[in-house]
């Protein structure tokens, strides 16, 4: 992005570099850049993700801004830089504020700032919350591939919580081949179940679709489970109602005990990251003093280097890494900025003569 060039006299007057112009995606935009890009935000964030694990990346821990007057809340930074063909830096800044809900809001608000490879210079600025739905729905679905290539396609699906999150992952799932013949869904509250519901019976309207009012119907019955609760501690305990096997993408993170993870294969997207924060899996490290419960991530599945068992309950849980919001967030300022439509806001930086 700059046109700076190394000087051979360090103190002769530097060539200038260009300062980029900085931009604002609104989420009408980000959402035009996406919507029917299923299949390609998928490789996308894929492609990221093997970047990441082959060690082009830098993606530090995530830092939690809690409260102590408002305890259900938070707001999370996720800094991180990416290499390969993306090159860029950034942080994702998200809010998760879950009472927003019954305020007729959604619970979690974001923007992504995108840093130039060259300069460090912010580029831009871009609404986050589809761009981090759309990657954690992305990276679900990836992972349902991944995890069931040794066993037969689930055709029942079961949705743990029936928020944005839950209808980006199913729309992900169903844009990128997914067809299930029966969906079940099981909420806290009643009226996220029956919204979800009706948009289910909108999207996939030959499926077979419940709502159960307890957990354990809704486990027994889904050969993939999908976790998207709000829950801040385990609440599922039984081991028995996942004797049939299931695999269990836990995107939520926090909703099962130790034991249930104890008495299933475990894999996760990064060891450091996921073993933080009171995840689940952090609370099996806590337990057991040990890492020795987890097979591997799913990079080492998709190397080749770990083996998924189908004779077990398998358990995802991913803790959701920046590289992935940076790389579809690029993607969206490239598609945005290629229409010409991109919003510059002339002079952002404007104090550019050092000494005036
Ligand atoms: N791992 C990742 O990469 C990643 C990324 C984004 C979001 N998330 C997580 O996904 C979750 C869902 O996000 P969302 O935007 O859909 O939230 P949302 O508020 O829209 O929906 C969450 C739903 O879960 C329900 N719920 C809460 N506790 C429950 C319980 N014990 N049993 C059944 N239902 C319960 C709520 O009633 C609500 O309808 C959040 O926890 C969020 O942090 C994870």
């Amino acid at each position: 992005m700059t046109t700076v060039r190394p000087d051979a006299d360090p103190w002769a007057a530097p060539q200038r570099a260009v300062v980029p112009p900085f931009a604002v995606i609104p989420g009408a935009q980000v959402q035009r850049a996406l919507q029917g890009r299923e299949p390609e935000v998928v490789e996308l964030v894929e492609s990221a993700y093997r970047l990441h694990c082959a060690g082009d990346s830098v993606n530090p821990a995530s830092y939690f801004l809690r409260f102590p007057d408002r305890p259900s809340s938070r707001i999370i930074a996720l800094p991180a830089s990416i290499g390969g063909g993306l090159r860029v830096d950034g942080l994702k800044w998200i809010s998760s504020f879950p009472d927003n809900v019954a305020a007729g809001i959604p619970r979690a608000s974001a923007v992504l700032i995108l840093n130039d490879h060259d300069t460090g210079y912010p580029f831009a600025c871009l609404e986050s919350s589809i761009i981090s739905a759309a990657r954690t729905a992305a990276f679900a679905a990836s992972a349902a591939d991944w995890l069931t290539r040794a066993r037969r396609r689930p055709a029942r699906v079961g949705f743990f919580g029936a928020g944005l999150i839950a209808r980006y992952i199913h729309t992900f799932l169903s844009r990128t081949g997914w067809s299930f013949s029966d969906i079940g869904v099981h909420d806290l509250s009643p009226r996220s179940a029956s919204g979800f519901q009706g948009y289910l019976e909108r999207s996939e309207p030959t499926a077979r679709i419940t709502v159960h009012a307890s957990a354990e119907p809704l486990i027994r019955s889904s050969d993939m489970l999908v976790f998207a609760t709000t829950a801040s501690r385990p609440h599922v305990e039984d081991v028995t109602w996942f004797q049939h096997n299931p695999l269990v993408l836990h995107v939520s993170l926090r909703d099962l005990v130790p034991e249930v993870l104890l008495a299933a294969t475990n894999f996760v997207d990064d060891v450091e990251h996921c073993l933080k924060a009171d995840t689940s899996p952090h609370l099996v490290e806590q337990l057991t003093g040990s890492r020795r419960f987890l097979r591997g991530t799913l990079g080492d599945v998709m190397a080749g280097r770990a083996t998924v068992p189908t004779d077990e309950p398998v358990i995802f849980s991913p803790f959701g890494l920046g590289v992935l919001d940076l790389a579809v967030g690029k993607y969206v300022y490239d598609e945005i900025a290629a229409s010409g439509e991109l919003q510059v806001i002339d002079s952002f930086f404007h104090e550019l003569r050092r000494h005036g």
